[in-house]
């Protein structure tokens, strides 16, 4: 189908939120590996993945041929949790191994913002009190409870109701709103969910929720400690840690598979999805035994949740990172991009800031280093430079001035540098 009709039948009868990448925007037919083609034939090297979805590259052949196979053998597409089926629990305990402490109890879902819904319902069963607290520049997903949640006003509606949530200031070092700088700070973000636990609750909380790296807001990396005395703070008023993993899973930033790991914390729950499945639609969370006992005695079902091919998909997502050193690639690839970025900086002072973990890296455009005044013209203008590259980039921030990267965790080290150069050269002519 042409681009034209396919846009005249979204306008048509598609919700206006849906709205695409690019002046033109691309239609995406075939995909490979690293790689993604539109559909006259042009080929695009993907280092954002739907966003931040692909972990171990497009139709890796291993899910390809387990698909066929389930295929061929007329496997059952639909059942639910009623029936028994081996994917789900299969998954589920391949979760619990990759979760710190003692993680081992699953809830399987469709979507990211299913998974939060479930991980705050969780939260607040357990401790019999509603409020949460969340971060500003946070994001949770798109339904009721995880708007509620978000901190960017861009995505949130006027009619929406907000209930029992409160929201701190970010972790934004670099534009910290303490007019700090990272390193030499005093952690006062910390301080501020103190107060804000104090100021605007009764005092106790049913739960926090924190990215270990803000994905929507802008790959903004809270100090690692910043968890770590967060998680005090959180338990000293009776609540739940719960981290929100749906970006940052999956072994993206280049150390764990849950990155909350790096910064010492066992959080009580975590919510995952998107890379988990590498594009497949599943999701999650997963807590402690006693935390999850305390829904027990009710109903609650989820139609699709856990079905065979979705948890299939992600079980053979898990221990394709595994076999094939995945998180550790993202490590020396994440670094190696680092590196280039960071030349490209000295060149570039459209670059104010770089930041991120592993694969997951954000470049913050400003019109002015000092003034740090934000580019966001500039983003998009940036956006489409790189696509006539062929290179497909990502963008975020509650200001649309982060460049967002995160390729496969395979990307290759040549991959790399087609990256790196062609950053170059749109950097160059904007
Ligand atoms: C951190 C985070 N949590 C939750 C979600 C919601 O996930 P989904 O879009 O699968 O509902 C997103 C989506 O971008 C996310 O970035």
């Amino acid at each position: 189908m042409e681009n034209k009709t396919i846009l005249e039948l979204r306008e048509k009868h598609l919700y206006p939120t849906k709205v695409p990448y690019y002046s033109e925007p691309l239609q995406l037919v075939r995909a490979k590996g690293s790689y993604v083609w539109d559909e006259q034939g042009n080929r695009y090297l993907d280092v954002i993945g739907g966003i931040v979805c692909l972990s171990v590259g497009h139709n890796h052949p291993r899910i390809t041929a387990k698909l066929k196979q389930m295929v061929e053998e007329d496997a059952i597409q639909h059942t639910t949790f009623l029936y028994l089926s081996e994917q789900m629990p299969t998954l589920a305990a391949k979760l619990a191994e990759e979760a710190p402490g003692d993680l081992d109890c699953c809830y399987i879902t469709n979507s990211g913002s299913e998974a939060n819904e479930m991980a705050v319902m969780t939260a607040r069963a357990d401790t019999q009190e509603p409020m949460v607290v969340s971060l500003q520049h946070g994001y949770h997903g798109g339904t009721s409870t995880p708007l509620s949640l978000c901190g960017h006003s861009n995505w949130k509606f006027r009619s929406q109701p907000q209930a029992a949530v409160t929201h701190a200031r970010a972790p934004y070092c670099y534009r910290c709103p303490f007019s700090r700088e990272r390193g030499s700070c005093d952690l006062e973000c910390v301080d501020d969910v103190r107060m804000t636990i104090q100021t605007t609750t009764s005092g106790t909380i049913a739960a926090m929720i924190v990215e270990p790296v803000l994905g929507v807001g802008g790959f903004i990396e809270p100090p690692l400690d910043y968890h770590k005395e967060v998680y005090k703070i959180v338990k000293e008023h009776g609540g739940l840690y719960i981290s929100d993993e749906v970006q940052t899973g999956a072994g993206r930033t280049g150390k764990h598979f849950f990155a909350i790991e790096e910064s010492g914390v066992v959080p009580d729950i975590i919510s995952f999805a998107k890379g988990i499945g590498n594009g497949a639609p599943v999701g999650g969370v997963i807590t402690r035994k006693d935390i999850a006992q305390s829904l027990k005695g009710k109903l609650h079902f989820n139609t699709f949740g856990g079905d065979p091919y979705q948890s299939m998909q992600a079980a053979e997502v898990i221990d394709i990172i595994n076999q094939e050193g995945l998180i550790s690639n993202a490590d020396v690839m994440g670094n190696t991009l680092r590196q280039g970025f960071a030349e490209l900086k000295k060149d570039y002072p459209i670059i104010g800031d770089i930041r991120g973990r592993g694969l997951l890296l954000g470049l913050e455009l400003v019109k002015d280093p000092v003034t740090k005044e934000i580019a966001p013209a500039e983003t998009a203008r940036f956006m489409e430079l790189c696509k006539e590259e062929g290179v497909l980039i990502g963008k975020g921030s509650l200001f649309g001035n982060v460049i967002r990267i995160a390729p496969s965790l395979a990307i290759t080290e040549d991959e790399c540098e087609q990256l790196l150069r062609s950053c170059q050269r749109a950097f160059a002519q904007l």
